[in-house]
């Protein structure tokens, strides 16, 4: 058994096949080790949504390999959830009914269903909240309906794309903290898009920094640091200016054709 959820290798994906096709993934290649978060960073446009939809099964990769838990990813499964910005709730079911949503076709009992229906309500706070409509609800609290709906379905891993930017910075902190919590319970992996820097070095064990033009790895940094993290910790600001400091690397390594 490998230690590694997640294998990405030699991933290349281009848009368009015209005249001009798009090159947005060039050669990328990364590892997630079961129970890791790890974050794809970097600028808009450099492949990081494509990517994580390759993880997901939402699209194909031109070549290369995925795979998830040593199986090759051609479709989304129930075993890998994706978590978008955009909060995705059925505005005429109540809260427990769109948790309930992503058990919809699971060959489970009743009781099982509304067991862990509950369990991922109370894991996110809301089991206060069950009959209301996401009319009725913030921003942070819809999320943790779409987050409670991901747990529900037990996945192995979650695909989290920016899902805290709708946010104002006091609800994205809080969530950031349920989701440590919550991921310090199931042992999730998850692989999380941002463009956030604190939230790259509050929540990820490792920070995968892209370029763009094409989508590549530049460089990977390991954050060492126990969690929870301190925000106003000298360490939090050594990787925040690190991950900084490559970032302006990544942006002045433009590949050859495009370094005009
Ligand atoms: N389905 C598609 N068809 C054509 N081009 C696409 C498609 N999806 C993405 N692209 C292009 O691929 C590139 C990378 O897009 P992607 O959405 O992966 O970037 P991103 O890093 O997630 O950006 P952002 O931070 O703005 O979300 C962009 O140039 C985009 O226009
Ligand atoms: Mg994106």
């Amino acid at each position: 058994m490998s230690e590694y959820m997640i294998e990405v290798t030699d991933v290349n994906k281009s848009f368009g096949n015209g005249a001009k096709p798009v090159h947005v993934l060039d050669n990328v290649s990364f590892r997630v080790k079961k129970g890791e978060i790890v974050t794809l960073f970097g600028k808009s446009g450099c492949g990081k949504s494509t990517m994580l939809n390759i993880v997901g099964g939402f699209e194909r990769a031109d070549n290369g390999d995925v795979m998830h838990d040593g199986h090759p990813v051609e479709r989304p499964t129930k075993r890998c959830v994706m978590l978008f910005q955009q909060i995705n709730l059925l505005p005429w079911r109540s809260v427990i009914k769109n948790v309930e949503l992503g058990l919809e076709e699971e060959k489970i009992s009743a009781e099982e269903k509304k067991e862990r229906v509950m369990d991922a309500l109370k894991l996110v706070g809301l089991e206060e909240h069950l009959n209301k409509f996401p009319h009725e609800l913030s921003g942070g609290m819809q999320q943790r309906v779409a987050i409670a709906r991901a747990l529900a379905i037990q996945p192995d891993v979650i695909l989290m794309d920016e899902p805290f930017a709708a946010l104002d910075s006091f609800n994205r902190y809080n969530l950031q903290n349920e989701l440590l919590r919550i991921q310090e319970k199931k042992k999730t992996t998850i692989v999380l898009v941002t463009h956030d820097i604190d939230e790259a070095v509050y929540l990820s064990d490792r920070v995968m920094i892209m370029s763009s033009h094409p989508g590549r790895i530049f460089k990977e940094i390991s954050i060492n640091q126990m969690k929870p993290r301190d925000r106003t910790h000298g360490d939090f600001q050594y990787y925040r200016k690190k991950i900084l400091e490559e970032f302006q690397l990544s942006d002045e390594q433009l590949a050859p054709e495009y370094n005009i």
